[in-house]
């Protein structure tokens, strides 16, 4: 993989298809600002940062991975508009630092896109993926130091885990799948999980039983909630008057968190309903410009089936 991405250009394959790119688009409008300055907080494999980038010939991109194999990838990828982009290997979560570092702020766009890419399943070393015999580890950036999914697994108490799968993967049998896996333990590799809770789930829904509990323990390891928390803030505070910020979700978890933060954030107070005089004096700063979120196109999932959960949401900055 590292190997194959360091050889990768933009005329190859996409080993990640980025997904809502014309709504994407759309909603950052690149064309509008043509000398304008972007943010790709999950840079990927660069797809949507290329459509960006071709947009808007004279626009500057601040690409921020967390994980150095995508930053590798983006890097090959976007090797013809090299000059425009600022590659950052960092967490997201410190936005403004990272802006600040390079003095690249107000900015007219920033567009998050949550989670895995696909490239995080094919590789087949990482333990993203049930099928592989991998080493239990999902971390996004493997030498942050953080316990890697095999950490959690092997030393969480059977409450913490069925806890964490309840919580994360939303598994209604995570109390029975979390005493299985304890009972079980020491487990190393994907693959010796996934047979595990095979064994212990009956297969009742189309997706694998083990989807749910790869998903907790990838949300759980690289702190996704939390860091998706930490950044809203952050993305008001870089995003200049009518700049927009487009966040793309794949589950309800996150898309709650990015849903609460634009409704807090449009509305000019935060008293209870009822209370006759407003007292927050909480000012708007965002336009909600999605009601309900996007998705995706019947033809975009038929095309690209990790489409089909995907949620966009975009404000514009009052
Ligand atoms: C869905 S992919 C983005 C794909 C990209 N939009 C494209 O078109 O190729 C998400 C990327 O975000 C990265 N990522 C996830 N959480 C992150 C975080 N907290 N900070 C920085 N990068 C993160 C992952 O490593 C992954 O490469």
């Amino acid at each position: 993989m590292t190997l194959a991405a360091a050889t990768l250009s933009e005329h190859e394959p996409a080993p990640h298809q980025p997904v809502l790119l014309a709504e994407v688009m759309a909603a950052l409008q690149p064309q509008q600002s043509l000398a304008g300055r972007f943010i790709d907080g999950t840079l990927g494999a660069g797809g949507h940062a290329m459509a960006l980038l071709s947009a808007a010939p004279q626009a500057r991109l601040l690409g921020i991975d967390r994980d150095p194999r995508s930053l590798a990838v983006a890097r090959a990828r976007l090797a013809a508009f090299a000059e425009r982009v600022i590659f950052v290997h960092a967490n997201f979560d410190q936005m403004a630092a990272v802006a600040a570092q390079h003095a690249f702020a107000p900015v007219d766009g920033i567009l998050l896109d949550l989670g895995m890419a696909s490239m995080h399943v094919d590789d087949s070393d990482r333990g993203f993926s049930f099928r592989a015999e991998a080493p239990l580890d999902m971390r996004y950036d493997p030498h942050s130091g953080a316990p890697s999914a095999a950490d959690l697994i092997n030393t969480l108490s059977a409450e913490a885990l069925a806890e964490l799968l309840y919580t994360y993967g939303e598994e209604r049998e995570s109390r029975r799948l979390a005493r299985a896996i304890v009972a079980a333990r020491p487990l190393y590799t994907a693959r010796q999980l996934a047979e595990l809770i095979e064994r212990t789930l009956p297969r009742r829904e189309k997706i694998h039983p083990a989807t749910r509990t790869f998903q907790a323990l990838r949300i759980a390891v690289n702190d996704e909630l939390g860091a998706l928390e930490r950044v809203l803030p952050q993305t008001l505070a870089l995003v200049r008057r009518g700049g927009r910020i487009a966040i793309i979700s794949f589950h309800s978890l996150e898309d709650r968190i990015v849903k609460r933060f634009f409704a807090r954030e449009s509305a000019d107070c935060l008293c209870p309903p009822k209370q006759p005089r407003c007292t927050c004096a909480h000012k708007a700063q965002l336009r909600l410009l999605t009601r309900k979120p996007i998705t995706a196109s019947q033809a975009e999932i038929a095309a690209n089936p990790r489409s089909r959960s995907a949620r966009l949401r975009v404000a514009e900055r009052l």
